[in-house]
């Protein structure tokens, strides 16, 4: 019987590295999905030299991340959510906005801001060509958690 882990962080039994896969292959892959711990989809990619891991599911309505083209947000890289383009960082999960500091200003000038982790980011190690996931169970709710449910996992992802 699994534990059904709603709104809840991964229980801290999950504290070890789970084999994900060979870096050769997730390397050619660019990304890759996996049912960690039997308890969290998480998506994997490499992008420009670097391994990154985080929730597989978007933040705000559960889209697939997985899709999501990698773009650079005032020189940060960011996963774009292919529903509804929100911005995520890859190294801190955070969800970033646009702001304007003078809407009376012509022209109109835009920053991108952070709203805070919002995205449950894993850590990801490589020994000898294999990549492992350390799943973050970190206490604090993060709204990611919330398509970690049963009701949101695909059986189909488990290996
Ligand atoms: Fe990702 Fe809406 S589900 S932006």
């Amino acid at each position: 019987q699994t534990s059904s882990s709603s709104m809840s962080p991964p229980s801290s039994s999950s504290t070890t590295a789970h084999f994900i896969g060979k870096k050769e292959e997730i390397v050619k892959a660019g990304r890759v999905t996996k049912l960690v711990n039997r308890c969290r989809d998480v998506l994997v990619l490499y992008h420009q030299g670097q391994l990154h891991a985080m929730d597989m599911r978007c933040y705000h309505a559960g889209g697939a991340l997985q899709h999501g083209d990698i773009e650079e947000f005032n020189g940060r890289l960011c996963i774009v959510c292919p529903w509804h383009k929100y911005k995520i960082t890859l190294e801190e999960g955070e969800g970033l906005y646009q702001a304007v500091d003078d809407p009376m200003a012509k022209p109109l000038r835009t920053y991108w801001r952070s709203k805070g982790v919002k995205q449950r980011i894993h850590k990801v190690t490589e020994v000898n060509g294999d990549v492992y996931v350390t799943l973050n169970d970190s206490s604090e709710a993060i709204e990611s958690d919330t398509y970690q449910t049963e009701r949101f996992r695909t059986g189909s992802l488990s290996a």
